[in-house]
């Protein structure tokens, strides 16, 4: 029989959004975050570009509001953006008040670099590992916060939730323990999923293995809504090389004057953008992938080769080092590079303090879906959202009313009827089979015929691992792959209703933008049955 723990507050994940709303929640809350491997394997740690902020004189909110709305062609929320754009200084500030050391030039001002679809330079950054640098700061204060108590290496698998007064209510969660080998649950007053994207269900991906979307699958699967999870976000350049995975090669190498090349060593981005290179991300990953394709290219390169040496090695340190271990000196030759996925614009349907559909459940950051980003996020802008929201969400939180010391009894665990499974092969031959179905299938350009494909492949795949997840003992692999399953379906599902190409979505069938379409894709919570009056709720 599992055991149980309770909590004030639980935040599952450990990037900007969770951390940062452990540490605005004031000291006499007590908060349990937990997160599924290390507290930085998580997407922030690996955020290269920076923070996109109105931060110099010649800049304006209007402006930067106005880039946004324009790159999120027609699904931008105006009045969430005015919000998360007018709070980015003050955001920024307190990153500087916890330690963080942005760039400056000479004269102690922001050194603010230019990413894709910009008007300004308004991106604040620690070179090019700003991501690690916060996160870094973020978790020393988090460490000596005597009210929060973390559990690496703890997996949510599902939500709990109750009816009360007619309105379904999440009473918490349970919880696989990847070290000890086993199931507890947590009850808690608010749940918090900060769990980071789902880029790790594409083959080629520019995230960490932990970007599985295990915070939308276990929202829907709970009730939530999802949204818009047809756009997903490939960045154009990924480092192509067989010993390096997953690595990126930031888009402020652009924003420096970075350009991009064929193979037979010519320019083509005017051909598809006057704005060249500095187009917006879908254009510019759009146009490499019908270079790749038409031409038979494996991939194509960036160069920079024109930016002083010294700048290249001061600017850009953890890119040279990493390229120059696989012997590409950036300062000298171009770098191979190729699409990959990157962000996931859609997710869980939240208001402005993060709720979510279900009481007490609240989702922030990459997770979630506020109406920021629209059908293609602006670089850098993500970031920015997850403190703005952490910010927004702890305030709720902090304003309302915690019930402290409750105590639910949560129906336990029950595996009494599984055994362990002698076809482990199953789990990694699925994972495999499903990121390549999502990459050639569901990627970059769609057309409905592949998506059907993908879709029907991917049915068969769930009955398998369902099969196996009602049989056998979980493990690591098997949660995520099963949430892999939900999330891969819900972006088919909506991708197949979105007939028309807008932002990040490109359909061959529909090459147009449709004024029809000019709306969410909102897909229906599944609705889970871990109530409380369910004992063997895995039958
Ligand atoms: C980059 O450095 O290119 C990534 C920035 C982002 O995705 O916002």
């Amino acid at each position: 029989m599992s055991t149980s723990k309770s909590t004030d507050v639980l935040i599952v994940g450990s990037g900007i959004s969770g951390l940062s709303t452990a540490l605005l929640l004031p000291d006499n809350i007590n908060i349990l975050i937990i997160t599924k491997d290390k507290l930085e394997d998580c997407s922030t740690a690996w955020a290269q570009g920076g923070i996109a902020s109105v931060l110099s004189e010649t800049d304006s909110y209007d402006q930067h509001i106005s880039d946004t709305i324009k790159n999120g062609h027609g699904l931008v929320n105006k009045d969430i953006a005015k919000l998360i754009i007018e709070n980015g200084p003050l955001c920024i500030k307190w990153l500087e008040e916890i330690g963080v050391t942005f760039n400056c030039d000479n004269q102690n001002q922001l050194n603010l670099t230019l990413e894709g679809a910009h008007s300004h330079r308004r991106i604040a950054h620690v070179n090019d590992e700003t991501g690690r640098i916060i996160h870094q700061k973020l978790k020393e204060k988090v460490l000596l916060k005597k009210n929060i108590n973390i559990l690496s290496q703890c997996q949510i698998i599902d939500l709990i939730s109750t009816k009360t007064n007619g309105f379904d209510s999440c009473i918490g969660a349970y919880i696989f323990d990847k070290y000890n080998q086993n199931v507890f649950s947590i009850s808690a007053d608010k749940i918090i999923l900060a769990t980071g994207g789902a880029s790790k269900i594409y083959k080629y991906t520019s995230n960490p293995r932990t970007s599985t979307g295990d915070g939308i699958a276990v929202a829907w699967r709970a009730g939530c809504r999802v949204v818009n999870m047809e756009f997903i976000q490939f960045h154009p350049t990924c480092l192509y090389h067989p010993q390096i995975k997953s690595f990126l090669i930031s888009e402020s190498l652009r924003g420096e004057g970075g350009k991009l090349f064929t193979p037979s060593g010519d320019r083509f981005m005017h051909k598809y953008d006057s704005r060249a290179e500095l187009a917006s991300r879908d254009i510019v990953a759009r146009a490499i992938d019908h270079e790749m394709k038409l031409n038979d290219y494996k991939n194509v390169f960036l160069d920079i080769t024109d930016l002083p040496s010294n700048f290249i090695k001061k600017r850009f340190p953890k890119i040279y080092e990493k390229c120059l271990s696989v012997n590409i000196d950036i300062t000298r030759e171009r770098i191979p590079v190729i699409p990959a996925s990157h962000y996931s614009c859609g997710g869980v349907m939240t208001d402005v303090m993060g709720r979510t559909d279900i009481h007490n459940l609240h989702v922030i950051g990459e997770s979630a879906y506020t109406g920021f980003h629209g059908a293609n996020r602006l670089a850098s802008n993500s970031l920015l959202e997850c403190l703005v929201m952490s910010k927004m969400c702890s305030k709720y939180i902090t304003d309302g009313d915690i019930k402290k010391n409750h105590k639910t009894s949560l129906p336990s665990w029950d595996d009494s009827f599984v055994s362990d499974s002698t076809e482990k092969f199953i789990i990694s031959h699925n994972w495999d089979e499903l990121r390549k179905i999502m990459w050639n299938y569901v990627g970059i350009v769609r057309s409905n015929k592949q998506l059907k494909i993908a879709q029907d492949k991917i049915e068969l795949i769930e009955k398998e691992i369902n099969e196996h997840y009602y049989q056998y003992t979980i493990s690591n692999d098997l949660l995520e792959l099963r949430n892999i399953i939900h999330v891969s379906k819900l972006i088919i599902q909506s991708a197949i209703e979105r007939k028309e190409s807008r932002g990040l979505h490109y359909s061959i069938d529909y090459p147009k933008i449709s004024n029809k379409y000019q709306k969410n894709t909102v897909i229906k919570g599944r609705k889970n049955n871990y109530e409380l009056k369910l004992v063997k709720f895995r039958v």
